[in-house]
């Protein structure tokens, strides 16, 4: 089995959709807070909480990341709506084997406030993407996307909430194939 670690910043809710498909052996924030560590460790997986504000700068914090996932062993990260920049020092240090979910059709809106961003374009449609995480922000080979319709009520959070249930999809199934090596772009409707 592979040795995959999960990194949250928040309620952790494609973790838990990650758990459910692949038993991780870590799940990580950076948030003392993050929702998401409660509902790791009532699925008894191992949680650390990493804490930027306590490390001089992105290397520090970074090195410490590093320590803990190698302490547990971990092969293959993915980033679950974990909210910090890497550095091109740890993402090649992990070359290839990081994946993210990012809430948009990337190459569409990288960074943040995706969703209000594709409403004020007039979008039709929204969704979410899978990738490898590269040195470059939001930027590396995609892996998979789902898609979803914008309606003509939207908000940034009704909208968030008809993408977020297709993370919850895209991301295992995305993974699963990662896992076995199959690394085609997986295309949800
Ligand atoms: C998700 O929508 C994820 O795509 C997004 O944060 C949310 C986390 O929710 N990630 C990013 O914006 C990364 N830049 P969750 O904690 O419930 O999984």
């Amino acid at each position: 089995m592979t040795r995959v670690a999960i990194l949250i910043s928040g309620g952790g809710s494609n973790m838990v959709a990650l758990a459910d498909a692949v038993r991780p052996v870590l799940v990580l924030s950076n948030e003392p807070g993050a929702g998401g560590l409660s509902k790791a460790a009532a699925r008894d997986i191992p949680t650390e909480v990493v804490d930027h504000r306590d490390f001089p700068d992105r290397p520090a914090f970074e090195a410490e990341l590093t320590r803990q996932l190698d302490a547990h062993q971990t092969q293959v990260i993915c980033l679950a709506g974990f909210m910090r920049i890497l550095t091109p020092g740890f993402v090649e240090r992990w070359d290839g084997r990081i994946l993210n979910i990012h809430p948009s059709l990337l190459p569409k809106y990288p960074g943040l406030n995706t969703h209000q961003r594709a409403l004020d374009a007039g979008d039709s449609e929204a969704g979410c993407t899978v990738h490898m995480v590269t040195p470059v922000l939001d930027d590396g080979p995609i892996l998979g996307q789902a898609r979803v319709p914008v309606l003509p009520d939207d908000t940034a959070q009704s909208l968030a909430a008809r993408v977020l249930a297709e993370e919850h999809e895209l991301y295992p199934a995305v993974l699963r194939r990662f896992l076995e090596g199959n690394i085609e772009p997986l295309y949800l409707p």
